[in-house]
C-alpha cells in the first residue's frame, strides 16, 4: 500500500514538472535566479529598493503601479523604507485632487495613503499585477513544482523583455515596432527603455543592462504580490500538518483493523 502511494505521489511530482506553455507564445523566456525563489526565498530589500529606483527614473514615464500603494514601501518584507523617505518620494508623484473644493482634473501631490498614478501613457499596461499576470506563460518554469523552485516565470518574462530588443525596427500603420525575442509577437511597440547605465544605485550594485533588468523584474514581483513569504510559510505549515495527520490516520486505522485481521487470520488457519 505504501509503495502504491508512494508511486502515486512520485508520478504526480514527475508530470507537474514539465512545462506548460500558452498557445501561440513564441516569446523566449530567460531563466533567471531570483533570491525570492524556492521554499525558502526571500525578497532581498536592497535590490526591491534599486529596482523601485529603474521604474521611478525609467519605467514611470509610461507605466502605472495603481495598485500598490506608497506606504507599503515601508512594509516588513517589502523594500523597508523609512517612512519619511516614503513620504517625500510620494510627495513627487501627481494624483487627483480629492479634496472639496477641487476642480474636475485638479491634482495634488500624492500622500503615504495614496496609490501609484495610473499609466501616463494610455498603451503601456500598468505594471502592478504584470509579473502574475506573465507568471507559467512564457517561461521554462511552467506550472507545479517547477512554480515553487523556480519561481513563476512572470519576473524572467519581464527580465526577457527588457534584454531581448535585437534592435532591428519596422513601421506599420505608422507606429514603430521594435524586435524583441521574448515578445511573443516577436515584435512590440515599446521602445528599449534600458540600455545599461541607466540609473545610478545609491548601494554602489552593477548596473548594467542585465542587472537593472533583474532588479526591477524582482521589484515588479514584489509590486504584484508583497506577501509572497507569508504564504509560503502558510503553505509550509499547512503541508507538516497535513503530514502529521496522514501519519496519525494511517496509524489509527492499523490499530483499529487489527482485531478483525486477527480473527481472519485465525479463522483461515482452521478452515
Ligand atoms: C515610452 C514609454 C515606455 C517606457 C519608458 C517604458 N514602457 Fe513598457 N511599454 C510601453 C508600451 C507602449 C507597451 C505596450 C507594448 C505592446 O503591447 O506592443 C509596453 C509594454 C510593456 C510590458 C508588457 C510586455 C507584455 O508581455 O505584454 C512590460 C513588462 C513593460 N512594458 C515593462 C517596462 C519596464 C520595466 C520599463 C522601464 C524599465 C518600461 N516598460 C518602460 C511603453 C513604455
Amino acid at each position: 500500500m505504501i509503495r502504491k502511494l508512494t508511486a502515486t505521489v512520485l508520478t504526480t511530482l514527475a508530470l507537474s514538472t514539465g512545462s506548460v506553455f500558452a498557445a501561440g507564445a513564441g516569446g523566449h523566456t530567460e531563466d533567471v535566479a531570483f533570491p525570492f525563489e524556492g521554499p525558502f526565498g526571500t525578497y532581498d530589500k536592497l535590490q526591491l529598493q534599486r529596482g523601485l529606483k529603474v521604474y521611478t527614473e525609467v519605467c514611470a514615464a509610461c507605466h502605472g503601479l495603481k495598485y500598490v500603494p506608497f506606504r507599503t514601501l515601508s512594509d516588513p518584507g517589502g523594500p523597508e523604507l523609512p517612512e519619511d523617505w516614503v513620504r517625500a518620494y510620494a510627495a513627487q508623484f501627481e494624483v487627483p485632487d480629492d479634496g472639496e473644493d477641487a476642480e474636475p482634473g485638479d491634482t495634488r501631490p500624492a500622500k503615504l495613503t495614496d496609490h501609484f498614478p495610473e499609466s501616463a501613457d494610455p498603451n503601456a499596461p500598468d505594471l502592478s499585477l504584470m509579473a502574475k499576470a506573465r507568471a507559467g506563460f512564457h517561461g521554462p518554469e511552467g506550472t507545479g513544482i517547477n512554480q515553487l523552485i523556480k519561481g513563476i516565470g512572470g519576473p524572467e518574462h519581464i527580465y526577457s523583455i527588457l534584454t531581448g530588443y535585437t534592435g532591428e525596427e519596422k513601421e506599420e500603420a505608422g507606429t514603430t515596432f521594435y524586435e524583441n525575442t521574448a515578445f511573443p509577437s516577436g515584435w512590440i511597440s515599446m521602445p528599449p527603455p534600458l540600455f545599461g547605465e541607466d540609473v545610478e544605485f545609491d548601494d554602489g550594485a552593477p548596473n548594467d543592462l542585465h542587472s537593472e533588468a533583474r532588479d526591477l523584474a524582482a521589484f515588479l514581483m514584489w509590486a504584484a504580490e508583497p506577501k509572497m513569504m507569508a504564504r509560503k510559510k502558510a503553505g509550509f505549515v499547512a503541508v507538516i500538518m497535513l503530514v502529521i495527520l496522514s501519519s496519525l490516520l494511517y496509524l489509527t486505522n492499523k490499530t483499529l483493523w487489527m482485531p478483525v485481521k486477527k480473527q481472519a487470520k485465525e479463522a483461515a488457519k482452521k478452515a
